[in-house]
């Protein structure tokens, strides 16, 4: 199942919520949920965590995309075939997991590099190419901007469930919602299924919202959050304010593991769940070839 995140304009907080939802997908023995950091705009993931993607050259978007120009079985020479067969791991069932690193908490995530050009070049192969995406379980792409035209946009075309992120406190991101709504709702005849997530403070109802965006549902709200978007970055500190400690004292009290005291992890949970009802695991679209996505 693939879950695209994505923004028309500004940075409403699609990499943190993309991220967020990955971490929070419900897991069982089979699921591994993967964050794939598909920005052509390039990456933050690596930046956020330290990793230096010069001493994991093995790993990445970039590396996905090499891999993605070749059939699945080529990807796998005869030596990794063999050592398949005898292994158990989740890569063995899933090559995308090949190219994803493991974050502290232990999310798998492919990361973008920083350069827009090399970032680019590999979002539009992956675009063409995408059966490496579907061999996750679950795999949550970071689309960043999905201008229609876009790279991003065709990639948008690949998933089951694509989640337009916005920030209805800016005008401009108002605007740029309701010009390319229709467009987004056209997603739909390709059985792609569209939600809003509103990040921030927003007056407006869900369905007055949804009736500027083409009748496309709002699936979450994302409130502000500081620690919840720390921790996304790997720079989580213990919560300082009263009210943050006695949130997560409360949280903690029926599940010692919970995060979701902080309103950004708590409602990627929510997202993740209604996600996870939309199709059963498993369940996946007969891949696209290029030229039908270019038709539709
Ligand atoms: N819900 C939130 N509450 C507080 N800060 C947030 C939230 N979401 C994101 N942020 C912060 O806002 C900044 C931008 O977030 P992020 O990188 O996730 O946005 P983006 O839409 O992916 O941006 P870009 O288009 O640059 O890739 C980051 O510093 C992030 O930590
Ligand atoms: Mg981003």
């Amino acid at each position: 199942m693939i879950i695209a995140v994505c923004s028309l304009s500004g940075s409403p907080g699609v990499t943190s919520l993309a991220t967020a939802l990955a971490a929070s997908w419900p897991s069982t023995p089979l699921t591994v949920p993967v964050m794939v950091e598909a920005d052509a705009s390039g990456g933050d993931v690596a930046a956020w965590h330290g990793i230096d993607p010069d001493q994991r050259p093995d790993s990445g978007l970039v590396s996905l995309a090499a891999a993605s120009r070749a059939p699945l079985q080529a990807t796998m020479t005869p030596q990794t075939r063999t050592q398949t067969d005898a292994d158990e791991t989740p890569s063995a069932f899933t090559p995308l997991l090949r190219h994803a690193i493991e974050l502290p908490g232990g999310l798998r995530v492919v990361a973008a590099p920083a350069d827009p050009l090399e970032a680019g070049r590999a979002v539009d192969v992956i675009a063409q190419t995408p059966a490496l995406l579907s061999s996750g379980r679950v795999t949550v792409v970071d689309v960043g901007r999905a201008v229609p035209g876009s790279a991003g946009a065709a990639l948008l075309r690949h998933a089951d469930v694509a989640v337009v992120v916005t920030d209805l406190n800016d005008v401009g991101h108002a605007q740029r919602l309701r010009a390319c709504a229709p467009v987004l709702a056209s997603l739909r005849q390709d059985e792609v299924r569209v939600g809003l997530a509103v990040t921030g403070p927003c007056p407006h109802s869900d369905a007055e919202i949804s009736q500027v965006a083409a009748q496309i549902p709002v699936w979450s709200r994302v409130p502000w959050d500081e620690s919840g978007a720390a921790l996304v970055r790997g720079a989580h500190r213990p919560a300082a304010r009263i009210r943050d400690r006695l949130a997560a004292w409360w949280a903690r009290r029926g599940d010692p593991e919970s995060l979701e005291w902080m309103p950004l992890i708590k409602a990627a949970k929510g997202l993740s769940e209604l996600c996870d009802d939309f199709s059963g695991i498993g369940v996946a679209r007969p891949i696209r070839r290029p030229q039908e996505v270019e038709a539709a």
